[in-house]
Order: structure tokens, then sequence, then C-alpha cells
């Protein structure tokens, strides 16, 4: 079986109704974060499916005892959000995986060549090859920042096909690029736009994720 990236956009209520308030140029900053944090809620729980680690036991109910599936606490789970935007993802996807390690990786792209450079690594030197990673970024438009925190991370020891990539907009050129260098790499996302303007910019999209997420 030939590995390939996969893309799933969830056909949640709860997904639809977020993108369309984060979508929405008249959202203040204060229910653009809000909205922000629940797709990374949601996202996160969709992404979790088959990929969170999880180890069969007994437990003792009050009557009888009986088989139950538990969170496996050693294999290491961790999240990457990339800075700035990824930020935003964050408290929800940490809503539902509370010991996840965070490892920041701030990224910021020239605005005129696109090229992202890398202004904060907090990854370890090597990973543990089990390890679990969700990267939060929510707009994948040309690709540069998620290939570099890809490269990052596989070059520390991650398996491409542990990994989930939890975003909001995903576009064509930066899913080519994904899907030609990291097979079994799968990311989740609330919808795929067909557009990126000159200027790197998503259409329809949501404009700057972090700019709107900080009001900056
Ligand atoms: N980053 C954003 O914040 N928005 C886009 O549309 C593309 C990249």
């Amino acid at each position: 079986m030939t590995l390939q990236l996969r893309v799933y956009v969830p056909p949640h209520p709860l997904i639809k109704h977020w993108l369309a308030v984060a979508r929405d140029v008249a959202t203040p900053p204060v229910l653009f974060r809000s909205a922000i944090t629940e797709l990374g809620r949601w996202l996160t729980y969709e992404a979790a499916r088959e990929w969170l680690p999880t180890m069969e036991t007994m437990v003792q109910s009050p009557l009888d005892s009986c088989p139950a599936t538990l969170i496996d606490p050693e294999v290491p789970v961790a999240v990457v959000p990339i800075l700035r935007a990824g930020l935003g993802l964050l408290e929800g996807a940490q809503s539902l995986l509370p010991l996840a390690s965070i490892y920041h990786l701030g990224l910021v792209r020239n605005e005129e060549t696109l090229e992202p450079t890398c202004y904060l690594n907090k990854l370890p030197e090597k990973f543990d090859p089990q390890t679990r990673v969700l990267i939060t970024d929510p707009m994948l438009a040309t690709g540069g920042s998620i290939m570099l925190a890809m490269a990052e991370l596989t070059q520390r020891g991650i398996d491409p096909a542990m990994t989930r990539i939890v975003c909001v907009v995903a576009a064509p050129p930066a899913l080519q690029k994904l899907s030609a260098a990291y097979a079994g790499l799968n990311v989740y996302t609330a919808t795929i736009d067909e557009i990126v303007n000159n200027q790197g910019y998503i259409v329809p999209g949501l404009g700057d994720a972090g700019d709107r997420i900080y009001g900056t």
C-alpha cells in the first residue's frame, strides 16, 4: 500500500459555523479569537481519531469489572503551534490534549519573496520516534511555512505518518507541496479555497489570521 497525503474537511456543523464567523470581515477580534479557538478544538477532536495512542485495560465499576480503553500515557504527544497565528488554534487543541508537550516554532514570511524564516525554535534536538505531533497553523497558502516546519520536525526524528496538521483554510499550492514530500501525512482543515493571490493571501480565505487574532 502506498502512503499519500490525506486531507480531511470534516462535515461538522460547528466547524462550518465557526468558519463562517471567522470569514466574516465584520467579526471583531474578540469573536474572531473565539472562532479560531473553537475551530482548533473541533478540528483537533477530528484529528485525534486513530492518532491519539490508546491502551486496553480493565476497570472496576461499582457493579463489575469490565474492559476499558485509556489514553496511553507512555506515548509522547506534542503540539507545535506555528507562531503567530497558530497560537490561536492552540487553546482549543490543548483543551483536548492536556498532557501534550507544546513546542513553539516562530516563522515569519518575507512579504516580498513570501519565503519564511525561523525566529524562534523550541523544538528538542531529537524526538522519540513514536511521538504523535499535531501542528497548528490556520492558513496553508503557498506552503512555505508548513514545509519549513515539516523539515524541522522530520530532521528531528518525527514520522510524517504520526503527524496531523490542523488548519482552518488550506489552498492547493501548500497541499501539493506537502503531498509531494510527505507521504502518510494527514491534514485537517475547515475548508479548501482554490485561490492564492500574488501577495500570498488565500481568496476568499479570512484575511491575515494573525492580524485578526491579535488586532494588530
Ligand atoms: N496567512 C494568512 O494569515 N492569511 C492568508 O490568506 C495566507 C497566509
